[in-house]
């Protein structure tokens, strides 16, 4: 699982070493400073996670130190194409004047409707006095937003320190990882994870399933769920998964909440209560219980390879946060190759001083499960079109070494 010139994701891909000099040249990077804010989002709140933010720096000051003028460019949040002040970058502005002063950032780019339509007006104003462009925001890589695959068919462009490590260490996921292979995956929403839960079940020796989309399962298993999350339109779509034969963990015991009560960042009040698997009525589920935190330790504490995406309850109350921590200590517990992707499950790690217990921790969430499920990233794909690119088939490895 090391670095190989050889990783078919690298191949044709243009590193930093292939940009033409830097030497007072203005060079556009397009970064995911998209990061937790406290109070959750809001004008005056500021950075509580800024791991997205230092993984830059690396790239940041390497076009520092060849001369170049650098200007940062990267959305927050999702706005719906128009300023919001929710959404607002002063917090981020202000951890990146710490820790990189010299680096010029951009309004948020969703604020612009053309950012998530790849508007080529919009990519010609993102490119306008910039002599080179630098894609450095693994997170965003599946998206075909026009900052990450407009730029690179108007100017020289590469990939920086950051995209080309989250490369080399989850290609080495799609190769052949050590066995036995667990995928721990929670979040919300089920239906952004089909896709890559099939791939990943033809990949994985178990699937592990926590967070929100776990009740969709469970409800598709014939359980009462309450007042929980449950994706109705993907009840079938799970079912199938479960019938497939495939090894699939679901939660056997559920954190729930009772009727009525509030929860969430800065929420209290109400009954818990740990239940079953069956939710009783008007209850949510809004964690994994300590059996099943139990159990599914004891997979990953016996994994080869172990890829953790979602956060397995709703952490950011302490309420429900036990599921995510008790996952986050089994990885850091774990002897094999464990890799963390995802901006909730890094900052639970990062939250318990465990960054350095962990092999990867990627910058992507969605991102890094769209690599696995595609094998690419029309990110990588836009760069690899670039006028300066290595030609088919070469790796560049001019810059591998120096850093
Ligand atoms: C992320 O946080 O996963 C990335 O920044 C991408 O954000 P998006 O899901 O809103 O495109
Ligand atoms: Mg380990």
């Amino acid at each position: 699982m090391t670095t190989s010139a050889y990783n078919p994701l690298l191949r044709g891909l243009p590193l930093l070493g292939d940009l033409p000099p830097l030497e007072g040249a203005s060079v556009l990077v397009r970064v995911d400073f998209n990061v937790p804010l406290r109070p959750c989002r809001g004008e005056s709140s500021e950075v509580t996670d800024d791991f997205r933010i230092r993984s830059a720096l690396p790239t940041l000051n390497y076009l520092l130190e060849h001369g170049a003028r650098v200007t940062a460019c990267t959305h927050l949040g999702r706005p719906k194409g128009a300023p919001d002040p929710r959404w607002d970058m002063g917090p981020v502005r202000d951890r990146l004047a710490e820790l990189a002063p010299q680096v010029q950032l951009l309004e948020n780019l969703r604020f612009d409707a053309g950012e998530t339509t790849n508007d080529p007006a919009f990519v010609e104003k993102l490119i306008n006095g910039h002599d080179a462009y630098v894609n450095d925001a693994f997170g965003v890589c599946h998206r075909t937003h026009a900052s990450v695959v407009g730029p690179p068919s108007q100017l020289p462009s590469a990939a920086g320190f950051l995209l080309e490590r989250e490369i080399d260490a989850l290609g080495g996921l799609l190769g052949s990882p050590k066995r036995p292979f667990v995928a721990v995956v929670g979040g919300a929403k089920v239906a952004d994870k089909l896709g890559v839960l099939r791939a990943l079940l033809d990949r994985v020796d178990t699937l592990v399933v926590g967070g929100g989309m776990a009740f969709t399962f469970l409800a598709a298993a014939g359980h009462d769920v309450g007042a929980s999350l449950v994706d109705h339109a993907r009840l079938d779509d799970c079912a199938a998964l479960l019938a497939s034969g495939k090894s699939i963990m679901l939660p056997s015991d559920i954190v729930a909440l009772e009727e009525g009560a509030e929860y969430g960042c800065d929420c209290t009040g109400g009954e818990t209560r740990t239940v079953g698997r069956d939710v009783p009525d008007g209850w949510t589920g809004l964690d994994i219980g300590p059996a099943t935190v139990e159990a599914y330790a004891e997979v990953v504490a016996k994994a080869g390879t172990v890829l953790w995406n979602g956060p397995m309850g709703v952490f950011e109350d302490a309420r429900f946060a036990s599921g995510t921590t008790g996952v986050a200590m089994a990885m850091a517990e774990c002897a094999g190759y464990t890799v963390v992707g995802g901006g909730d499950s890094a900052a639970a790690i990062d939250a318990l001083g465990f960054e350095d217990r962990i092999d990867f921790i990627s910058t992507g969430g969605g991102a890094s499960l769209a690599l696995l499920e595609h094998g690419d990233l029309p990110g990588l794909a836009a760069l690899r079109g670039a006028a300066n690119a290595p030609r088919a088939g070469a790796s560049s490895t001019r810059h591998r070494s120096g850093r």
